[in-house]
């Protein structure tokens, strides 16, 4: 009877075991469609990047509740499907100073209609991925308000994200203290948060 019970125990911790590691599974990668949309009579842009799915939902919630535009960054070349060749290649973009060739996003004239440019991207290896590198020093931002948001997996405060961004969009307002920064896997009950973040910015349409 003993044996019998401590055979149920083990497999009753197994089970739960595996289900715990199910539960936290990371996304799949996300579609990798373009998207674009420039054509309201607004002053806000919310530009993202996202490889799993994150910043595509909460890009989505901003671009709604502050009526503004919405542009996608991706890389010429795809993101694999595989996470690790995804982390190795994003690892040597980073290490070696890399900027992949992005899509064609905006035309310089584009861009001069935004005052204010809501830039959202997931943390990658303690920094910006290098896509949104090649997209800052694409444009001049002086004289614009930029405010990011982003998620991550334990680099709550952005690592070396933010100081980066005002390094490359220099000239514009980087509004770091305001960022927005959610755990990845918070983000899909996180839609109330992300319309009060921009409510209380004073963004709301
Ligand atoms: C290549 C790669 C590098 C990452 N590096 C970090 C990191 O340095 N710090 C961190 O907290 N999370 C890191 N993450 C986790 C992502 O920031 C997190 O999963 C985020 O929610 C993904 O957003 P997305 O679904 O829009 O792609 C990394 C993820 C990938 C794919």
């Amino acid at each position: 009877m003993q044996k019998i019970i401590k055979t149920l125990s083990v497999l009753l911790v197994l089970t739960l075991i595996v289900s715990a590691f199910a539960g936290c599974a990371k996304r799949s990668r996300a579609d990798q469609n373009e998207e674009k949309d420039i054509a309201k009579e607004t002053k806000v842009l919310v530009v993202y990047f996202s490889w799993s799915g994150h910043l595509n939902s909460m890009a989505h919630w901003i671009a709604d509740e502050t009526g503004g535009d919405i542009i996608r960054v991706l890389a010429k070349d795809e993101y694999p499907e595989s996470y690790n060749e995804t982390a190795d290649r994003a690892k040597n973009e980073k290490d070696e100073g890399i900027r992949p060739e992005i899509k064609d996003t905006l035309t310089a004239d584009e861009l001069a209609k935004y005052d204010t440019i809501f830039l959202g991207f997931p943390v990658w290896w303690y920094d910006l991925p290098m896509p949104m590198w090649t997209f800052l020093e694409s444009f001049d931002f002086s004289g614009k308000t930029v405010i990011p948001f982003f998620s991550h997996e334990g680099s709550s405060d952005g690592a070396g994200s933010l100081s980066t961004i005002s390094k490359l969009a220099a000239g514009a307002t980087v509004k770091a203290d305001d960022a927005l920064s959610l755990r990845g896997g918070k983000v899909d009950s996180s839609e109330n948060d992300v319309r009060e973040w921009v409510k209380n910015l004073g963004y709301s349409k």
